[in-house]
C-alpha cells in the first residue's frame, strides 16, 4: 500500500480503507443518465427530463456508483445541467465515505450537449487547420463550459487515426497521419486539462481501421502497423499527461480489445506508462458475451475485462456489474488488490478534478453571453482556417458580394449538415436542439452579400423533376454570376454511418452536371465528414470547396471564403480517393502503386493529402538544410522561404516530408516530417524553419523495436527536394 504522505494520497487511502467491497465495485460502475431519469426506458426517458430521486438514491446509496455519463440523449441548458449534477452530488455527499460522482460527457466539438454553447468544427475540420494552438484554445473553451455545467470529464479527443473513409467515425478523427493526430491530440488533451477537466484518449487501440469499413467490426492489424500508425498518438497523449482512456469496442486480429491484457496492461500501462483511469466503451463488457462470444457469461466477461486492465465499466443502464465484481472477489477469481488498484485510479481523478471537498476545486468560471460570444468568434476563426479550396478553375473564386448568386443543394439550408453528429443529440439530427440563433449556410450568405442571394430549396432525396425545376429557377435568375451548390451528407454517428458505397449521391452529381450544362459557372461546397467518391461532380464544377463539418459558425465562414473576405488556408488532412477500390493513404508503399508496366504510377487520388489552394500566388523557394550529413542524435534544421507574389495577404500550411532510400522494412514513399502554419503579407516573404530530430526518421523494425537506420534520405517541401545522409 502506498504511503499516504500528501493530502491527495491520504484522502485516496483513507477513502479506500473505509470502503466495503460493494462500495469499491460500485465505484467502478458508470451509469447513463437515462437510467436515473423518470420513465421506464433509460434510452427514452420521460420528457421533460427529471431525475427520479428514488432511482438516484438506489444507484448512489445501494449500488454506490462512481460515475454517470451523458444526457439521456438531448441537450440541456447550462442552468439545467448545474441543477441536475448538483442534485446528484448532494445525494453522493451523504454516503460514507463521501465520494463524489465523476460526470463524463461526449463534448467533441464544443459543449455539444449544452444549449447555446459555441460549436466548433468537428475534429476532421480542426485537422484541416493544422493549427495546434487553435485546437488547444478550443479544447480549453469547451472544458470551461463543461466545468461550469458540473461535468468535468470529456470523452474526447479521438486519437484513432482515420486511415479509411469507409469507417463511419472518420469525421471524428484528426485525419490520416499519425504525426498530425499526435500533435493535435496533445493540443486537445492539454487544452482540456489546462482548466482542470479530464480528457479521454479514445479509443485504445486500432478502432479506426476495421476490415469491412463498418463501425465496431474486426480489425486485422499486425503488431508492426499497430506500433507504427496507431500507437503514436496515444504515446504522445500519455506523455502529455492524459488522465483517462476509453477502450476500443471492437477486436483486433480476433481478440476483443476489452479482453486483451497484452494491450490494456502490457502495452498501455507497462510499456506506455499510463497511470490514469481506463473506462470501457458503451456496454462493452456485456458484448464480450453477446457480440464477441469470448465469454460464456456476463460474470466471465467481467473477470476477463478486469484482468485485461479496465477500471470502470460504462454499464450503461443496468446495475448487475458491481454485484458480479463482488462475487468474483469473494470466489477468489479476482484479488481485492486488483480492485483497489482501479478504485485508487478513479479516486485520484476525482481528487485531481477538485471534486473532493478537501482538494483544490478549480476557480469557478463564469459562462455568460459575452464569454460565449468570444467562444463563437474562436469557432468562426477555426472554421475559416479549416475550409479547404480544392479547385478554382479560371479563378472563379472569390465571388463578388456585389453581384447576385444563386444557391441550392441539400446541405445549403441545414444546421445539421454544418454540425454533424454529437450535436444536441447523439445522431445530431433533431432540429429541436439546434442552437438558437445559429444560421445555415444560405442564411449566412444572405447576411453577408450586398446583392441578391436566390435560394432554391432541395431536400436530400430530390429527383430528376426537382433538378429540372432547379435549372429552370437558375435560368430565371440569369443575373446571378454563379450557381453555388451545397453538396454532401446529413449527420450520422457510429453505426448509423455505415455505407457500402461512400460515393456522392447520384442526384447531387446530376444536379451539378445539369447546372454546368447551362454554361454558367458552378461552385460546389461540400459539407460532410469524409471524402466521398465524386470525380464526375468535381470535373463539372468550376470551383470546389471542402467545408467538412464546420459547426454553427461554418455558414458564415463559408460565406466569407466565397466572397474573399477570408483567403482560404485549410489543407486536407486525408487523401481524397478518386475511385472506389483505389484508396491509398499518402504514406503508402511503392508496391501499393505498382502497375502493369512495372511503373509505380497507380496512385492517382482526386485530391492529395495536404492539398489546399488560396487566392494568392504563393511560391516556395530556397529549401535548405543546415548540413548534409548527420549523426543519429542530431537535429536537422531545415528552412524554406514562402513568397507571396499575389495581391492578398495569405496563410498557408507548409509540409515537410521525408523518404528513406533503403530500409530493412519497406519504406513509405513519403512520410510527414513536420508542418508549419504561417502568415505572409502580399508582396512579402517569410522564412519557415523546421527542426527534425534524426530520431524521428525511424520506423518499427523487423524485431518490432523502433530503429533509425543510417543511410540516405530525401526531404521534400512541395516540389523542392534535398538529400541528406545519416551516419552509422
Ligand atoms: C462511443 C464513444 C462514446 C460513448 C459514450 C460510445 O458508443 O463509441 O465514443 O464516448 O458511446 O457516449
Amino acid at each position: 500500500m502506498p504511503v499516504a504522505s500528501d493530502p491527495r494520497s491520504a484522502w485516496i487511502e483513507s477513502t479506500l480503507g473505509a470502503m466495503t467491497l460493494e462500495q469499491k465495485a460500485g465505484e467502478m460502475t458508470q451509469l447513463t443518465l437515462g437510467a436515473l431519469l423518470e420513465g421506464t426506458n433509460p434510452y427514452e426517458p420521460t420528457e421533460p427530463h427529471r431525475l427520479d430521486l428514488e432511482k438516484v438514491r438506489k444507484a448512489v446509496e445501494t449500488y454506490h456508483i462512481g460515475s454517470v455519463l451523458n444526457c439521456g440523449n438531448h441537450a440541456f441548458t447550462l442552468e439545467r445541467w448545474r441543477e441536475l449534477v448538483s442534485q446528484l452530488q448532494t445525494v453522493a455527499a451523504e454516503r460514507f465515505p463521501a465520494t463524489p460522482i465523476l460526470y463524463g460527457v461526449d463534448a467533441v466539438h464544443g459543449a455539444n450537449y449544452t444549449t447555446g454553447a459555441a460549436l466548433s468544427p468537428q475534429q476532421i475540420g480542426l485537422a484541416a487547420t493544422w493549427n495546434p494552438e487553435l485546437v488547444y484554445d478550443l479544447a480549453a473553451g469547451t472544458a470551461l463550459e463543461l466545468q461550469a455545467a458540473g461535468t468535468p470529464w470529456n470523452f474526447a479527443p479521438i486519437l484513432d487515426v482515420g486511415r479509411d473513409p469507409r469507417w463511419p467515425r472518420f469525421w471524428e478523427t484528426f485525419g490520416e497521419d499519425p504525426m498530425l493526430v499526435s500533435r493535435l491530440g496533445v493540443a486537445a488533451v492539454t487544452g482540456t486539462q489546462s482548466v482542470g477537466v479530464a480528457a479521454t484518449m479514445k479509443h485504445f487501440l486500432g478502432y479506426s481501421m476495421p476490415l469491412t469499413g463498418k463501425d465496431r467490426t474486426p480489425a486485422w492489424i499486425p503488431e508492426r502497423q499497430l506500433h507504427e500508425i496507431f500507437v503514436p498518438p496515444f504515446r504522445a497523449a500519455i506523455e502529455a499527461g492524459a488522465m483517462t482512456v476509453m477502450i476500443n469496442s471492437s477486436e483486433i486480429s480476433g481478440i476483443p480489445v476489452h479482453s486483451d491484457e497484452a494491450l490494456l496492461t502490457g502495452l498501455l500501462r507497462e510499456e506506455l506508462g499510463f497511470g490514469g483511469l481506463a473506462v470501457t466503451d458503451w456496454e462493452d463488457i456485456k458484448y464480450l458475451v453477446h457480440r464477441h462470444k469470448v465469454a460464456a457469461t456476463y460474470k466471465d466477461a467481467v473477470e476477463m475485462a478486469i484482468r485485461a486492465g479496465i477500471d470502470m465499466s460504462m454499464v450503461p443502464a443496468d446495475l448487475k456489474f458491481p454485484a458480479l465484481v463482488v462475487e468474483l472477489v469473494r470466489e477468489g477469481r479476482i484479488s481485492e488488490d486488483r480492485i483497489d488498484a482501479s478504485v485508487r485510479r478513479i479516486l485520484a481523478v476525482k481528487w485531481d478534478l477538485g471534486l473532493v471537498a478537501e482538494s483544490n476545486p478549480p476557480a469557478e468560471h463564469v459562462v455568460d453571453a459575452s464569454w460565449r460570444a468570444g467562444q463563437r468568434q474562436a469557432c468562426l476563426e477555426a472554421a475559416e482556417q479549416s475550409i479547404t479550396l480544392l479547385k478554382n478553375a479560371s479563378q472563379t473564386l472569390p465571388l463578388s458580394a456585389d453581384r447576385p448568386i444563386w444557391v441550392s443543394g441539400p446541405t445549403a439550408h441545414s444546421l445539421a449538415a454544418l454540425n454533424g453528429g454529437w450535436t444536441g443529440t447523439w445522431q445530431g439530427t433533431d432540429p429541436r436542439y439546434d442552437t438558437p440563433g445559429a444560421i445555415t449556410a444560405v442564411e449566412a450568405l444572405k447576411s453577408s452579400w450586398n446583392a441578391d442571394v436566390f435560394h432554391f430549396e432541395l431536400a436530400m432525396d430530390f429527383d430528376a423533376g426537382d433538378i429540372a425545376a432547379a435549372v429552370r429557377d437558375f435560368r430565371r435568375h440569369d443575373g446571378a454570376q454563379v450557381a453555388v451548390v451545397f453538396l454532401g451528407e446529413m449527420p450520422y454517428t457510429e453505426m448509423a454511418g455505415n455505407d457500402e458505397e461512400v460515393q456522392l449521391n447520384a442526384n447531387q452529381t446530376a444536379l451539378v452536371e445539369a447546372l454546368a450544362a447551362t454554361g454558367a459557372s458552378v461552385v460546389g461546397v461540400y459539407l460532410g465528414g469524409r471524402p466521398r467518391r465524386m470525380e464526375a461532380a468535381v470535373e463539372a464544377l468550376d470551383g470546389f470547396i471542402m467545408g467538412y463539418l464546420p459547426g454553427n459558425e461554418g455558414g458564415t465562414a463559408i460565406a466569407r471564403v466565397l466572397n474573399g473576405a477570408v483567403n482560404p488556408s485549410g489543407h486536407l488532412p486525408f487523401t481524397w480517393p478518386r475511385k472506389t477500390g483505389a484508396h491509398l493513404t499518402y504514406d503508402h508503399k511503392y508496391t501499393e502503386t505498382l502497375d502493369l508496366d512495372s511503373s509505380f504510377t497507380a496512385f492517382n487520388p482526386l485530391f492529395e493529402f495536404g492539398s489546399g489552394l488560396n487566392y494568392s500566388t504563393l511560391e516556395l523557394v530556397d529549401f535548405q538544410t543546415d548540413q548534409t550529413v548527420y549523426n543519429l542524435q542530431d537535429t536537422i534544421r531545415a528552412q524554406v522561404t514562402l513568397r507571396n507574389a499575389g495581391q492578398r495577404a495569405a496563410e498557408d500550411v507548409v509540409h515537410l516530408y521525408s523518404h528513406d532510400h533503403v530500409a530493412s522494412v519497406t519504406p513509405s514513399v513519403w512520410r510527414l516530417a513536420g508542418f508549419e502554419r504561417v502568415a505572409v503579407q502580399a508582396g512579402e516573404s517569410v522564412d519557415i524553419a523546421y527542426e527534425l530530430p534524426v530520431q524521428q526518421l525511424g520506423f518499427v523494425g523487423r524485431d518490432l523495436a523502433y530503429v533509425v537506420e543510417p543511410g540516405d534520405f530525401t526531404l521534400r517541401i512541395d516540389s523542392l527536394t534535398t538529400t541528406i545522409s545519416v551516419n552509422p
